[in-house]
């Protein structure tokens, strides 16, 4: 089918099904392009809670869609691709978790979104990657347990006098970049702002401008007077960057800023989770109610 026609059918489908199309800045173009909503983990997971509709097409990964399910079980959740996983969510297991949390009895839990619903079930509060310092500073506790991203971690623990006991995941895509490349690119572009994702690597992050979430990225780069931009995520950020900063340019500082999982999703995937309502991510109530609990407790922290 013509892209065109894919684009219009989808369209339709969305409204007679009453259902909202979310899609995480890191999708492909055209699936952004088509979405109701497309935003960070954190603005999505917001949407996810107050929606209207009745059906939700989560086109990011599959921890996303679970986040949804746990915020709204009375909806549909569809998640277009049930392969779209996150290495880094896959990093910590309940049984790991809680091993930990025997280790430093009584220190509070902080999980990061990335991660499953089982584990967030087992967590006193969530984070985002836009509000992680708030979420720590929001504990009274003078320790906590941070999981599963190691580097996100340890950009917040800069911050506080908290002491962080840190769980040893990584984003494979975030990693991949390395500070030599990014220290050549500042050569090449003087001037031009090192904006990065804190999942990347402690020495990439030191030589950052402006560390933020992908939501921050728009907001940085739209209001600052830099006409050129090194950016230190993933590469679907590039396509909204663009189209609200028609004269800027942006750097993306490594082609290997592409995760694999972000990619899966095709206007073609969207299209037949739509008319055959599947598959359908649904996280048990057993699971649901101390998960939704982490994330009630999130959401409850204003966003600036
Ligand atoms: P945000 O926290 O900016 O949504 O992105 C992080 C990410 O890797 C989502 O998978
Ligand atoms: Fe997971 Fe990294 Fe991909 Fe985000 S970019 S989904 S953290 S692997």
């Amino acid at each position: 089918m013509a892209q065109e026609t894919l684009k219009s059918d989808i369209k339709s489908l969305l409204r007679k099904r009453n259902a909202v199309l979310l899609a995480h800045n890191y999708m492909r173009d055209e699936v952004q392009e088509i979405a109701d909503i497309t935003g960070d983990s954190l603005a999505l997971s917001m949407e996810a809670a107050k929606t209207d509709a009745d059906v939700i097409v989560f086109c990011g990964v599959h921890f996303m869609a679970e986040s949804a399910s746990i915020l709204a079980p009375e909806k549909t959740v569809l998640l277009p691709r049930l392969d779209a996983g996150c290495p880094m969510a896959d990093m910590v297991t309940v049984e790991g978790l809680k091993e930990l949390k025997a280790r430093y009895p009584g220190v509070p839990v902080v999980t990061y979104v990335n991660s499953s619903a089982a584990v967030k079930a087992e967590s006193d509060i969530c984070c985002t990657s836009a509000n992680a310092l708030k979420v720590v500073q929001s504990m009274s506790e003078n320790e906590i347990i941070f999981a599963p991203d190691k580097n996100l971690g340890s950009y917040v623990a800069r911050f506080t006098d908290k002491k962080f006991h840190l769980w040893e995941g990584y984003c494979p895509t975030h990693e991949r970049l390395r500070p030599e490349v990014v220290v050549e690119l500042k050569d090449q572009h003087p001037g031009a702002p090192f904006v990065c994702h804190p999942e990347c690597n402690p020495a990439v992050v030191a030589l950052a401008d402006h560390v933020c979430s992908t939501t921050g990225m728009y907001d940085y780069c739209r209001k600052s007077s830099a006409k050129r931009f090194i950016i230190g995520t993933e590469a679907g950020i590039l396509w909204r960057l663009k189209r609200e900063n028609p004269d800027k340019e942006f750097i993306l500082a490594s082609p290997a800023l592409i995760c694999p999982n972000m990619k899966l999703t095709s206007l073609e995937d969207v299209h037949e989770a739509l008319v055959n309502m599947r598959p359908v991510v649904k996280v048990p109530e057993e699971t649901r109610v101390p998960a939704k609990r982490a994330l009630d407790r999130m959401l409850a922290i204003p966003r600036d």
